[in-house]
């Protein structure tokens, strides 16, 4: 017969019981089966801009942290900074000042890419083509060209020929793409093969987004290549809240095949790493935010293999 408690004694605290011991011990099982999991490289360079004419809801950050994920699996990935605020290539800790090249004079002055792209110091395998502040005044300056909406197109295929024809081919390239359906937009779909589509997962996702495929779809008609809508990913999740768990579900029924199984968590590491010029997988590599991450470019990886 067990024998009752004292009175007054402390309460048992299990320390492998409680909830904060699962969730890490759940975490550490995610890092285990990254660890095991082998990514397929692509057969041909998947292009794809990372989209929504929303603001704020995550593009920049699956950018560069999806790119930063290919590349510690042995990818060789290209991020396309096409918005002007730079966020992107600062996250990347690239300069951003108006005096190096970037996606601007790749765009509007003829400048070929490979003067453009910077390697990240942190990253094997991971380069960015920057966008500095000249970029704001390229929506102007495309719009009265003939081939304003391709220019883009044509200089990332002359550098991809060129990088494999001198064995250094790519496997990813990401394009960072501003809150709008803009000319510099129009550029971005102009040259991917898909579009990934990352939204926040909040009451309004559902709605939004149906409009927002609607507006992808007629804004890309107008190109001779357009591109698909491959992917969706869910962004600051917070499973605590029932309505953020509804909303996945709602996206999944309506987009089962482009939706990721995958979702990145609400976190505040993923919002502190740019301002240390950082991707999450170097400011806190075994974290919820670097997981979650490496798991999204897992799948879009064997989706696409
Ligand atoms: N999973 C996350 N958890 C917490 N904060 C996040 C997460 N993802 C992004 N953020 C933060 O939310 C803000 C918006 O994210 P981000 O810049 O990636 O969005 P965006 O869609 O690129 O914005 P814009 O439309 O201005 O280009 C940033 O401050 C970022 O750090
Ligand atoms: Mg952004």
């Amino acid at each position: 017969m067990s024998k009752e408690p004292e009175r007054g004694a402390p309460p048992v605290f299990d320390e492998f019981d409680s909830p904060l011991a699962r969730q890490l011990e759940a975490l550490r099982l995610r890092r285990k089966k990254l660890k095991a999991a082998t990514m397929p490289a692509p057969a041909e360079t998947r292009i794809i801009a990372v989209s929504n004419q929303k603001g704020g809801v995550g593009k920049t950050t699956s950018t560069v942290n999806l790119a930063a994920a290919f590349a510690l699996n042995g990818m060789r990935v290209l991020v396309i900074d096409i918005d002007p605020q730079g966020n992107a290539s600062s996250a990347l800790g690239v300069n951003t000042n108006s005096d190096v090249p970037g996606t601007y004079e790749t765009i509007l002055k003829d400048l070929p890419m490979a003067e453009a792209i910077v390697r990240s110091t942190s990253i094997e395998n991971l380069y960015c083509c920057p966008a500095t502040l000249a970029l704001a005044s390229a929506e102007i300056e495309l719009f009265p060209l003939d081939d304003g909406q391709t220019r883009l197109r044509k200089s990332l295929y002359e550098f991809l020929n060129i990088s494999a024809k001198n064995g250094h081919g790519f496997d990813y390239v990401l394009i960072d793409c501003p809150p709008s359906l803009s000319m510099l937009t129009m550029n971005a779909f102009s040259a991917a093969k898909e579009i990934l589509v990352p939204m926040q997962t909040e009451y309004y996702a559902l709605e939004g987004l149906e409009q927002l495929v609607r507006s992808i779809y007629a804004f890309s008609s107008r190109l001779t290549h357009p591109p698909k809508l491959s992917t969706i990913l869910l962004t600051m999740f917070d499973k605590r809240l029932n309505l953020a768990q509804d909303v996945v579900e709602d996206v999944r029924t309506h987009f089962p095949k482009e939706t990721l199984e995958t979702t990145i968590p609400r976190s505040v590491r993923i919002s502190e790493a740019p301002s240390f010029q950082q991707t999450i997988m170097t400011y806190d590599p075994n974290g919820v935010g670097a997981v979650a991450y490496r798991e999204a470019a897992l799948e879009i990886a064997r989706r696409g293999a």
